[in-house]
């Protein structure tokens, strides 16, 4: 954690502005949250798609009132090549999170996926080019892994895409290496692998599974488990999440520039493990909630069997270390949930 303290101390000192897309969404509004803690002047775009206002007033209820006065926020669509291009204007550095996750949605509407994950992306990326931004960092994706069965994942042995959004996710790399190499703009992109914690949104089809599994649980309504539920996965609190945004986003080493991160905890839980730990740390927190089984239900297509990542390119050559393993940051995300969930409903 020290050069992840160093950086924060040196924020403060230096105060920088920076974009970020999707600050509406789960990932965007911790971003935001971190930055306004860290006395950052922050530009913030959103429309709402998956986002929500409540994610931004929940940000300004734990920032000081001279912190959310840093933020600007502009409701906006990155289809929009001028919108991106006026807000660009002036900005260091950009966290793009902007995009239609999940995997299903991208089965049911690849042309809405392809137009915001791909034309909005690369609307972004020729908007901070022209306008000089230091540095480019994007939520990438664990799914460009594909049918590639071996595991851990590393970095530089992708797939073949098993959706849409995993093709969408794909093009952004590509896209990304290209204005490295052509214009010379600096990014780094951020394989993300489920991302779990505060904020994530509980509700609708596409929810996540943590979020939906927790929020079904204390409503009440069956938990379903697509599979016989040995699928696994490599679930990465929200905070590590954070913690490489900003390593990457204010790395002066060289050679770790324009490159692919993993971005996980490096452990490997299968769902019907994670399913009992919910269920075991739930019954803690709410003595009402009764027995509970999970219903199996089809594999679901485009779905990947297994992920683990191999996160030592990101510790090595970013100086990441997270901050919470799995067990740590489930525990964290159920206190919240309780919290929180019925007052969001
Ligand atoms: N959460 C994960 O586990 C995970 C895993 C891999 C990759 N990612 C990627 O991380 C990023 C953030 O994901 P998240 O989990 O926070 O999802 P999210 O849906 O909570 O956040 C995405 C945000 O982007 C906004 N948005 C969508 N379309 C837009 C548009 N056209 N113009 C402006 N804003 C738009 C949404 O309203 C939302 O606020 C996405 O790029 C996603 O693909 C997330």
């Amino acid at each position: 954690m020290q050069h992840y303290a160093t950086l924060c101390q040196h924020l403060q000192a230096h105060p920088q502005t920076w974009l970020i897309t999707g600050a509406a969404g789960f990932i965007g509004s911790n971003l935001l949250e971190a930055l306004l803690r860290l006395d950052q002047r922050v530009r913030a775009i959103d429309n709402f798609a998956t986002g929500y206002r409540h994610n931004l007033e929940q940000v300004q209820a734990v920032v000081t009132p001279q912190q959310w006065q840093r933020v600007h926020f502009h409701e906006m669509d990155i289809r929009s090549l001028a919108d991106c291009q006026q807000v660009c204007q002036g900005v260091d550095r950009v966290l793009h999170q902007a995009a239609l996750g999940s995997v299903p949605r991208s089965i049911a509407d690849p042309i809405t996926t392809n137009q915001v994950n791909v034309e909005g992306f690369l609307n972004m990326l020729v908007a901070a080019q022209q306008a000089g931004v230091k540095r480019f960092v994007y939520a990438a994706s664990s799914s460009v892994y594909g049918d590639r069965p071996d595991l851990p994942k590393r970095e530089e042995k992708i797939g073949q895409p098993l959706s849409p959004y995993a093709v969408s996710k794909y093009a952004n790399e590509l896209y990304a290496a290209v204005f490295a190499q052509t214009h010379g703009l600096e990014s780094i992109g951020l394989r993300y692998f489920n991302v779990f914690g505060r904020r994530q949104d509980a509700h609708g089809a596409y929810a996540a599974v943590i979020p939906a599994w927790i929020g079904n649980l204390l409503q009440g309504e069956p938990v379903y488990i697509n599979g016989d539920g040995e699928s696994s996965r490599d679930f990465c609190y929200i905070d590590n999440c954070v913690q490489v945004n900003l390593l990457a986003a204010c790395t002066d080493h060289p050679e770790a520039i324009n490159q692919l991160y993993n971005v996980a905890c490096g452990e490997r839980t299968t769902l019907n493990a994670l399913f009992a730990r919910i269920v075991e740390g739930l019954r803690k927190r709410r003595r009402d909630l009764g027995g509970v089984q999970p219903l199996y239900r089809a594999f679901r297509p485009g779905d990947v069997r297994h992920s683990l990542a191999d996160i030592s390119k990101a510790q090595s050559m970013l100086g990441y270390h997270p901050s919470h393993g799995f067990a740590q940051g489930i525990e964290e995300a159920m206190d919240w949930y309780v919290a929180h969930l019925q007052s969001v409903v």
